[in-house]
């Protein structure tokens, strides 16, 4: 359990297909894991997709995104907002480095250097602002981080809230990742993003993060008697038996209107988790979050 003290660890949740439900895992787990999670093991989530549905889900579509501030390499620290607003079990323990539209242009900028893949990773290594003594998101833009010292570094937990497809931003997901959390839409053709994403994983392992790890796959939106979505499950069974363990093939979570309902603004967010929270539909982020809160040091996630 979260008693022993563990330095920070970054999962990535991924998949280079749109719609697969990366920002609604990334939103269930976080509400999930703060409720579980110590004041020194804060969950921050960080949104790496320029069209920014996580950073509008959580109201914080007027804070400055971290572009720039990976950019010039600034403290990304400066740029967390409170999620407490918005998640229900939240609190002081989560909290968001927000994206925007300008993650496309800092792309560009960061792809020209070598080192510009890694920039992300080097600003989460950073050490982390003591985030309990932080006020609230409208507090929040107008009262930047002091100065931080060691004695108070932090133990976070973060998720990277990736784009679709294979661009810069996954990229530097998945070299600043310790872990890989792979959500698949029970749908035809789910499988092929999978082999793609998968090349990919192994070419950052060679050349940018050897410890990259996959934690597991999630099966999303799963429908009974859909032919289409046995089928997707059973390729993911084979995968996972295929990894003789390494790989977890996580409950699945079934097509729910709940999910759309979450995500229509930040009120219904937290009312809406509050009415799922002991339902059947948030099994398979349970199944996670059981995962991530026992993890047993940065580089095994699992
Ligand atoms: N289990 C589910 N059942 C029904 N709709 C879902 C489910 N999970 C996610 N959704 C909906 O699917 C859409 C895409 O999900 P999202 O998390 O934004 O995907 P991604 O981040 O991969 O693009 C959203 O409208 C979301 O509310
Ligand atoms: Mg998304």
């Amino acid at each position: 359990m979260w008693a022993k003290r563990v330095a920070s660890t970054t999962i990535a949740i991924v998949n280079p297909k749109g719609g697969v439900g990366k920002t609604t895992t990334v939103l269930c787990l976080a509400e999930l894991l703060t409720d579980r999670s110590p004041v020194e093991s804060p969950v921050v989530m960080v949104d790496l997709d320029p069209q920014a549905h996580l950073t509008a889900l959580l109201g914080a579509t007027n804070s400055p995104s971290i572009a720039t501030t990976l950019q010039e390499q600034g403290a990304i620290g400066d740029r967390l907002v409170a999620a407490g607003d918005r998640l229900v079990a939240a609190g002081d323990r989560g909290w968001l480095l927000p994206g925007g539209l300008d993650l496309e242009s800092a792309a560009v900028a960061l792809a020209r250097s070598p080192e510009g893949l890694l920039r992300l990773r080097q600003a989460l290594a950073q050490p982390w602002p003591p985030l309990e003594s932080l006020g609230k998101l409208d507090e929040q833009k107008t009262k930047p981080f002091l100065a931080t010292s060691p004695a108070q570094t932090q133990s976070p937990l973060v998720l990277l809230d990736c784009p679709p497809g294979l661009g810069f931003w996954t990229l530097s997901a998945l070299a600043a990742a310790d872990g890989l959390l792979i959500p698949v839409q029970c749908q035809p053709l789910a499988l092929r993003s999978l082999l793609a994403l998968m090349e990919t994983v192994a070419s950052v392992r060679s050349q940018l993060n050897p410890n990259l790890r996959v934690v597991g796959v999630l099966p999303t939106m799963s429908e009974r008697r859909a032919p289409w979505c046995d089928q997707v499950l059973a390729g993911l069974q084979d995968w996972a038996q295929a990894s003789r363990g390494a790989i977890a093939l996580f409950p699945p979570i079934p097509r729910s209107a709940c999910f759309p309902k979450l995500t229509v603004d930040g009120k219904l967010l937290r009312s809406g988790l509050v009415r799922q929270r002991r339902s059947v539909v948030l099994q398979g982020y349970e199944a996670i979050a059981a995962v991530l809160v026992d993890r047993p040091s940065p580089t095994h996630p699992t």
